[in-house]
């Protein structure tokens, strides 16, 4: 790590995870300065600016027009955690104008905005990172350095899952100001494949001499969502009898090249545990994450899969851990995976070497969401999947 240097950084998006991310994460790092935020809302500008002075005694800049920002002298970098609809718009403006990009998760609008995306890149060469934290999770890292050991042979098929019981946050989207109500309102598709497809690409090499072929999609109707929000547990009395385009589970199956599977499963509007389901399948070896679960919403049953972890850890652990894992990470976002990415966008910037996830990453994994949304609107039509141009 080179601490010789100073990132001048804007942050655009000021909602939970911008505000978190620039606090705990970003300034944590001696190379990093905050100049400027931007929000469309005037009181997270200024909740912003105020919290980055408290911890730091400087006033960022402030404006609620992210042009305003890319224009300015003193970023070097910006961070993108807007809605999702937003941000390859804002990252292909932060390229043109010489910024480096960071830029949140999230599905695509289509699959020609990925392919804006690769050909700004390709035009400008402006540093670009896609901001997947999963991929530097510690059990993903030992798992890749596992593969590429060969430990599980040939790898045959993969799934995932991004498992997670949204529905308070969704249904209180009115009110809370966040976008995902809009998106379960309007669309049907698997619109967060990342978390689980970025670790499962990287493993299978998908374009480092691999790349996805084909891909189906179909997805239940809509039942879960609705449920809540009738319910008494909905904050949105307003939300009753909405209809939601948006499935409560949405299965995804994509085909390799080189003639492996990845299965992804959406599912974010019924009671669950947390879970990314990740399962690595091989001729020589299996990781399943976890064995049976029965959760019983209100039950306080707890999903107890640590024998499994514990199994894993004692196997494996010593010899296939990285480095940045041994290190103290308490205290950091998501166990510490946070910090880490943000490390390796820092170390690349800083080095002027290749970023760890780069832009046709980006454009291959958010081309999941288009793809889905047109697979479940024909009756689970298999689509073909564009080529982005890096193999
Ligand atoms: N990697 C992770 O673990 C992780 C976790 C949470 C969220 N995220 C990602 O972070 C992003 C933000 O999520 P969130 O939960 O904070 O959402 P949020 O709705 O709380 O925040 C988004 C913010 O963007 C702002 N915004 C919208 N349009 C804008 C514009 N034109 N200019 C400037 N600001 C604008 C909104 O006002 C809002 O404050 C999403 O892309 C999400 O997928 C990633």
């Amino acid at each position: 790590m080179s601490t010789e240097k100073v990132v001048r950084m804007g942050f655009i998006g000021m909602g939970g995870r911008g505000t978190g991310m620039m606090l705990g994460e970003w300034m944590y790092y001696p190379d990093v300065v905050v100049t400027a935020v931007c929000d469309q809302y005037a009181d997270r500008i200024e909740n912003a600016q105020n919290e980055v002075e408290k911890k730091c005694g400087k006033r960022p800049f402030g404006t609620d027009n992210y042009h305003e920002l890319l224009a300015r002298d003193d970023v070097d970098a910006v961070y993108i955690a807007t809605d999702w609809c937003l941000h390859i718009e804002i990252a292909i403006a932060a390229m043109k104008a010489g910024k480096a990009v960071a830029m949140e998760v999230g599905g695509a609008r289509s699959v020609q905005d990925c392919f804006n995306l690769v050909k700004t890149w390709e035009e400008t060469k402006t540093p670009f990172m896609f901001m997947e934290n999963c991929c530097f999770d510690e059990r993903e890292m030992v798992l890749a350095n596992m593969v590429r050991d060969g430990v599980f042979g040939t790898l045959v098929h993969l799934s995932g899952a991004y498992a997670h019981d949204l529905r308070d946050e969704i249904t209180g989207g009115r009110i809370r100001r966040h976008y995902r109500l809009g998106e379960y309102t309007n669309r049907n598709c698997e619109n967060y494949p990342t978390h689980e497809l970025g670790p499962i690409a990287k493993l299978l090499g998908i374009n480092e001499g691999n790349r996805f072929v084909s891909l189906v999609s179909v997805a239940t109707g809509c039942f879960g969502l609705h449920e809540y929000a009738n319910s008494d547990r909905c904050i949105d009395k307003t939300l009753k009898d909405r209809v939601f385009a948006q499935g409560d589970v949405v299965t995804t199956i994509l085909t390799t090249e080189k003639g492996q599977t990845v299965e992804l499963r959406l599912d974010t509007s019924l009671p669950r545990m947390y879970n990314r389901a990740l399962t690595v399948h091989g001729t020589k070896a299996l990781y399943e994450m976890g064995p049976e679960t029965v959760f019983v919403e209100g039950s306080g049953e707890e999903w107890d899969y640590m024998k499994a972890v514990n199994t894993f850890r004692s196997r494996f652990y010593d010899k296939y851990l990285p480095d940045c894992w041994k290190q103290d990470l308490s205290g950091h976002g998501h166990g510490g995976m946070d910090a880490l990415e943000i490390r390796a966008f820092l170390d690349a910037y800083e080095n002027g070497t290749p970023m760890p996830v780069d832009v046709y990453d980006a454009a291959v994994w958010m081309a999941v969401t288009p793809l889905s949304e047109a697979s479940i609107a024909q009756g689970g039509m298999p689509q073909v999947f564009p080529d982005f141009g890096k193999h």
